[in-house]
């Protein structure tokens, strides 16, 4: 069965999609509160995992063992790496990596975790496909790209480390959940995408600009990841590769 797990860092994030939810049953664990129903009659279970990669991690686990969901979606937003994201603007993974993993004195590429053989987490191509129309349709005067996300437990509010992030991970954008989302889901096979408004540029200007703009930015993330939803059922692409989860 199609079971989508819509994951938010923050309570903003996650408001303006819940209100819009049909909620059966409300799950607490691990302090997250779970709320399964329906968005647009499309089953999901939709949570606040609350900021960083410990919690973003044991929020996929939870949604892999409890929820069985099929599919994963983060939408949050992040600071800009790119000078084509603007604030405002949105960026639909093409990837992710962990800007945070260093174990390059054994040999392994910066970001890569020992012995995984690669670094970049890729996000699922029919997601950021369906994301990146979903996101015309549903915010049409918002520039969308897609591209690389990367993740660390920290907030980027400096010109010297986003220059090194940048040359180092060539991200899009940074934040502080999408990796270990993509990471979890990857281990637990399921196809995920991460939907980031840009609410900062992550240099000396983050911390004025972050609490100005974070609230248009996760309404603007929260309204793509409605339209995408209810997009899913309809895609004929979508429901040919899911066949077998549908059957079952
Ligand atoms: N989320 C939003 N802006 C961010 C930044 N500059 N660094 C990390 N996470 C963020």
């Amino acid at each position: 069965m199609i079971k989508i797990g819509i994951i938010g860092a923050m309570e903003l994030e996650v408001e303006a999609l819940q209100k819009e939810m049909t909620v059966s049953s409300v799950m607490k664990k691990a302090q997250m509160d779970f709320f399964e129903g329906t968005l647009n009659d499309v089953p999901v279970v939709i949570v606040r995992c609350g900021i960083g990669k410990v919690n973003a991690a044991l929020c996929v686990q939870i949604l892999a063992d409890e929820f069985r969901v099929s599919h994963i979606i983060n939408t949050g937003v992040a600071g800009s790496l790119n000078a084509g994201l603007d604030i405002g603007d949105i960026l639909v993974s093409r990837d992710a990596i962990h800007h945070d993993m260093d174990v390059t004195i054994f040999g392994y590429q910066l970001g890569e975790v020992p012995q995984m053989g690669f670094r970049e987490f890729k996000a699922d191509q029919q997601l950021v496909t369906l994301a990146m129309d979903a996101c015309r349709k549903a915010n049409p005067d918002i520039h969308v790209m897609s591209g690389r996300v990367i993740s660390g437990d920290q907030f980027i509010s400096s010109k010297e480390v986003k220059e090194r992030l940048i040359t180092q991970f060539q991200g899009d954008c940074a934040e502080m959940e999408g990796a270990s989302i993509a990471h979890g889901a990857y281990l637990n096979g399921i196809p995920f995408v991460i939907i980031r408004a840009i609410s900062d540029k992550a240099d000396d200007s983050a911390e004025m600009d972050y609490p100005t703009f974070e609230t248009a930015a996760a309404k603007h993330s929260a309204a793509l990841v409605k339209e995408l939803v209810s997009s899913l059922p309809h895609s004929v692409s979508f429901l040919l590769n899911t066949n077998n989860l549908l059957k079952t």
